[in-house]
């Protein structure tokens, strides 16, 4: 039972796109202790298969668990998708699951009723279908328009983004008929933050591109108060551990959390 306000928060994603979470969520809460996790070795999740991430989710919320954490955030959509009804049944005593999806639903029922939104992810989240789904139940007359764009999360990962390649990929994916005018454009996978700027100069200000880091960080934050379970640590302490040590992904961590940063290779399988 590691439901207690002292102990860490976890977070996992495939590689860095769950950075953009957590840089959300130590923004947000910076009295926190956070274990962030990499799933470096199985790098992209996107064309994985459902089984497969839920092996994965498993494995890393069993190290999670072991760590105290008292919530678990999937930073992750293509895990959210995937795996979030399992992990919640998983670890139901011990911690708290919480995905990057559902906020966003949220949000955007709220403010885009009746608005034609779109929304980018990996072909898992897409394929999924999960937001179209959780979207109809709340009746709210949004139009969705999914696309699938595999190409993103590895070119994020190997550090093109700001540049004109990226640019160049983003205009093309973001021009497919499929898409068309949009009101909003939600960035279905946590890596597409750091290509904000990209797709909003794509759009020059003609559709509102919806983060999912912040929405998802506010939600964390409202939960962990109405539980009584937000810290207030003097000296909150982050730890970030890998599946596959690369020295990529030290150095994008580095560029969110700072120079100090030390990154732990934690094997989930031998
Ligand atoms: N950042 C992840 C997502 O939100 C995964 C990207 C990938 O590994 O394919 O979907």
């Amino acid at each position: 039972m590691n439901k207690l306000p002292e102990n860490p928060i976890g977070i996992f994603d495939s590689g860095i796109g769950g950075l953009t979470v957590a840089h959300a969520i130590k923004s947000l809460m910076p009295h926190e202790h956070m274990i962030y996790f990499g799933d470096t070795a199985h790098l992209p999740y996107g064309d994985k298969s459902e089984a497969a991430i839920q092996a994965f989710s498993v494995k890393i919320a069993n190290v999670l668990l072991q760590k105290k954490c008292k919530v678990i955030v999937i930073a992750c959509h293509s895990a959210s998708s995937a795996a979030f009804e399992l992990l919640k049944e998983y670890v139901r005593h011990e911690a708290h699951v919480i995905n990057v999806i559902d906020p966003m639903i949220e949000f955007v029922s709220q403010k885009f009723s009746g608005a034609q939104v779109g929304l980018i992810g990996t072909k898992r989240t897409v394929q999924s279908d999960v937001y179209s789904k959780k979207l109809k139940e709340l009746n709210k007359n949004i139009t969705l328009h999914s696309l699938a764009t595999p190409l993103l999360a590895p070119m994020i990962e190997e550090g093109f983004f700001n540049n004109k390649i990226s640019g160049d990929i983003v205009a093309q994916y973001l021009s497919d008929s499929s898409l068309g005018e949009l009101d909003a454009l939600i960035l279905g996978c946590t890596h597409y933050p750091l290509i904000k700027k990209e797709i909003e100069d794509f759009y020059k200000g003609r559709t509102q591109v919806l983060d999912s880091s912040l929405v998802a960080a506010q939600s964390l934050h409202s939960f962990l108060l109405s539980e009584g379970l937000l810290n207030n640590a003097s000296k909150p302490e982050s730890h970030f551990f890998v599946s596959d040590y690369t020295e990529s992904f030290e150095a994008s961590t580095r560029l969110f959390f700072g120079q100090n940063l030390r990154l732990e290779a934690h094997r989930l399988w031998d």
